[in-house]
């Protein structure tokens, strides 16, 4: 798309430079853990050894002895106000402290408030915890069993593990399907857990005011507005309503899904603050974060498609096991309990489809966080993919040739999923097309081939993803009942420089140029004059905060809508200082002019100035607008990535040799950051096809609490990403615009599988789990007797 604007406006399709970095890059960025308030204190955590034990006793007697200090706080001290249980996003209950037992190792426990963190520290360690360990529940399908300990006991009525089931589909049409088909295969696949592992860990600064009974907590967290409610919700009656909580998330260091959720520490902070009078910090370690904060995946799929012999896919079928640890803590929208995993058909035209998830408990820490991932699309999408070259495998076909016989042809948008989705727009076959193309698909294969024939493994992975970008619509997403709207606050100052504030919360991806360039395309003021707000629950206006992708979808709609309202006024103020009617002026960026008489004009600026100086009489002053934008549906961007590996028979470590990732997000606001985003994504996407996974032992204990374990990629194992792009504009949001953060961290794991499954089919390998480390595929070749 050519630019609308002029590269000093900056408005849409411009690669401005992010207004963010000079900040970030001279370490002038502003995290929570910057932040010293006067006589402030710290808290520290006792955390659970065991995954799942009474607490016979907590003796803080030499605790309390530690110089610094001050106090001990038990499940038992919050009971006395009833804040030991807090309610979840999906109206499941977690403990904020234990009273009676703990349900996974490194829960908290207890919480030291002292002068110094190195005291609190030392407080931790002289805290006394009597434990009476119980039966530990680490498998999901095991917690299913019949003679299973039942773990939440603290629910009178709860006779089993099982949380929800949950299904989608014509289960009937679709066994019909099956039962006809010519063709069917079946997959078992899991989608390990995971971490979010930002590189800054959670935290807060929890500042009760005494004397105003205001409670000010600064807090890493995505959803400002929605915490605040919730706090309110859960604190309203020990005093603390809704206009006297501020939440204030400043520069955050990658969220990712997992600084959705309110952690216990929050909470702890939050009621030592109120009881002491004085700040309190917390500030969790990187064992901490990694062994207790959410976890995301988790979903053990068995898929299967039916499908013709020319390879016309017939019906899908899934059915899951979801592993959400000891309460459901995940942080999907309410009436969504598996997330949007019915966007499981994918990028395929499937008419008949049937899909059903069971959440289960165990004694793992809870979570079922988005991970970069719009609620369960990456499992889904992880799940499609993967089955349609099990299926490719099985037909003897080209999975790319599969793919385009499949895909949902442009004539059918809106399309109507089996699963119940209206996606909007999409043209799928162009963008594989394109990613072929510039891979060299053809000359691949041959390559391929002749590798094969000298017993080299090379492989190539396709993933055609679509995804599912944007909660709201209201009517359908709401958390704990809050509807999933977001908001613009837009204002012009007298000399047509503008403050523009949003529900949401960056954390990394650049809402403060972007958001700009979104009013410069509407209004043409230049980007670098629209100061950009978020994250301060007094100063914002109500949103629900920024994660599955939903900011560009939802907020940037609501920037350009409002944006226009202020366009509306302008046009009057132009008609009364042009002495014309409005229907006589037209707009171009920056200016209203008479129609047939270009010279006779005025720029946005000089309407601003005659807003607070000249404005016409019987109008209001001022030039400001405030959008809630609800939008209509979600956006379905989606995208080919193709990828090359060669696997090496010695030590089975597979190399990432070329990616080719084409993705369509609609209309694009800053094509360098869209980029940016696509190659941290494909970052993301590789880290646990390859790399990452949370793992426990028979004990309950995490295999993967720190960094020597839990393998978080860096530039050196990251392959040059090959990005390219196709545009099929959004029918309904303003812009035309789709999400994008997300979009190759769900498209790129199954490609990579792909690819290395591919470089093992002839080998009869159908199907390897992630993560692909070198020793399972060493182990692999071994036993198909072809490891060096
Ligand atoms: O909610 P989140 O910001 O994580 O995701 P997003 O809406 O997909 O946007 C990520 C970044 O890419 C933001 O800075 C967007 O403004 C930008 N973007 C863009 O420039 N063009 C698009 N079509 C979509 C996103």
């Amino acid at each position: 798309m050519q630019p609308r604007t002029s590269p000093e406006v900056g408005g849409m399709g411009h690669s401005m430079k992010r207004k963010e970095d000079p900040r970030f890059i001279r370490g002038k960025g502003n995290y929570v853990d910057d932040i010293v308030l006067p006589g402030m204190l710290w808290m520290d955590i006792v955390r659970s050894p065991f995954a799942h034990a009474k607490i016979k006793s907590i003796n803080t007697e030499k605790a309390l002895k530690v110089p610094g200090v001050l106090a001990v706080i038990t499940g038992e001290t919050l009971a006395k106000y009833n804040l030991h249980w807090m309610p979840t996003l999906m109206s499941d209950t977690q403990m904020v402290l234990p009273t009676e037992k703990v349900m996974y190792q490194a829960q908290e426990v207890a919480a030291v408030i002292a002068t110094s963190r190195y005291a609190a520290a030392d407080g931790v360690d002289a805290v006394e915890v009597d434990y009476d360990p119980l039966p530990v529940v680490v498998d999901p399908f095991k917690a299913l069993e019949p003679n299973a300990p039942i773990l939440r006991t603290d629910k009178k009525d709860k006779k089993d593990n099982r949380i929800f089931h949950w299904e989608a589909g014509d289960r009937a049409a679709t066994d019909k399907a099956f039962a006809e088909a010519d063709v069917t295969v079946k997959q078992a696949l899991y989608i390990p857990r995971i971490h979010v592992a930002s590189i800054e860990t959670c935290g807060c600064i929890a500042d009760f005011d005494r004397v105003n009974g205001k409670l000010t907590v600064y807090m890493t967290t995505q959803a400002p507005h929605a915490i605040r409610t919730v706090f309110a919700l859960v604190a309203g009656h020990v005093g603390l309503s809704e206009e006297r909580i501020r939440i204030v998330s400043p520069d955050i260091g990658g969220g990712f899904g997992g600084k959705v959720p309110v952690y216990p520490g929050y909470v702890i902070a939050t009621a030592a603050s109120v009881v002491i009078g004085k700040p309190v910090k917390w500030i969790e370690d990187r064992m901490e974060n990694l062994q207790a904060d959410s976890f995301a995946r988790d979903y053990h799929i068995t898929a299967e498609l039916a499908a013709r012999k020319d390879g016309t896919i017939t019906a899908l079928r899934m059915k899951t096991l979801a592993d959400h640890g000891y309460t459901d803590a995940a942080a999907n929208p309410s009436k969504f309990p598996a997330g949007l995993f019915s966007i499981c058909t994918g990028s395929y035209d499937v008419s008949k489809a049937f899909v059903e998830v069971d959440g289960v408990y165990t004694n793992k820490p809870p979570g079922g966080v988005a991970y970069r991932c719009s609620f369960r699309v990456t499992e889904a999408i992880h799940a499609i993919e993967r089955i349609t070259d099990v299926l490719a495998q099985e037909l003897k076909m080209d999975p790319a040739e599969l793919r385009m016989k499949n895909f949902i042809p442009k004539e059918k948008f809106p399309y109507k999923s089996a699963l119940g989705w209206e996606y909007d727009s999409g043209d799928y076959e162009p963008a594989l097309r394109l990613a072929m193309d510039k891979i060299g698909y053809a000359a691949l294969r041959k390559e391929q081939a002749e590798k094969r024939a000298r017993g080299e493994l090379m492989g190539i992975g396709i993933s055609s993803f679509t995804e599912i970008l944007g909660a709201g619509p209201s009517k359908h997403f709401d958390i704990l009942g809050i509807k999933m709207f977001d908001s613009c606050e837009l204002r012009i100052h007298p000399t047509g420089k503008a403050i523009a504030r949003f529900g949401t919360k960056s954390q990394g991806q650049g809402h403060e140029t972007t958001y700009a360039q979104i009013i410069a395309e509407e209004l043409g003021i230049p980007a670098s004059v629209v100061q950009v707000e978020e994250g301060d629950t007094d100063t914002a206006p109500y949103g629900l905060g920024t994660y599955a992708s939903r900011s560009t979808p939802t907020a940037g709609a609501a920037g350009a809508m409002a944006a226009r309202k202020i366009r509306e006024k302008a046009k009057k103020i132009a008609a009364y200082l042009l002495e014309v009617s409005e229907d006589d002026l037209v707009w171009e960026p920056g200016k209203f002019s008479v129609k047939g008489a270009p010279s006779r004009s005025k720029t946005i600026q000089e309407i601003a100035f005659a807003a607070y100086t000249n404005h016409p009489p019987g109008m209001e002053a001022g030039l400001e607008a405030v959008n809630y934008y609800d939008p209509p549906n979600l956006t379905f961007p989606f995208g080919s990535y193709i990828c090359v590996v060669d696997i090496d028979r010695g030590t089975g470590m597979v190399k990432i040799r070329r990616f080719v990732a084409v993705d369509d997000c609609g209309n694009i606001i800053n094509p360098m950051i869209v980029d940016g985003q696509i190659h941290g994504g494909l970052t993301m996407g590789m880290a646990p096809a390859l790399l990452e996974e949370i793992s426990y032992d028979e004990n309950g204990n995490n295999q993967a609490g720190s960094f020597m374990d839990y393998l978080v990629p860096t530039a050196v194992e990251s392959p040059s990403w090959e990005t390219f792009k196709t545009v099929t504009p959004c029918p309904h949001h303003p812009l035309g615009a789709k999400g994008v953060g997300e979009s190759a961290t769900v498209g790129a794991p199954p490609a990579i599988v792909n690819a290395v499954v591919d470089a093992l089919s002839h080998l009869g390998v159908k199907h390897v789990d992630i993560p692909i480390t070198p020793e399972k595929v060493w182990r692999l070749l071994k036993e198909k007797g072809v490891a060096e």
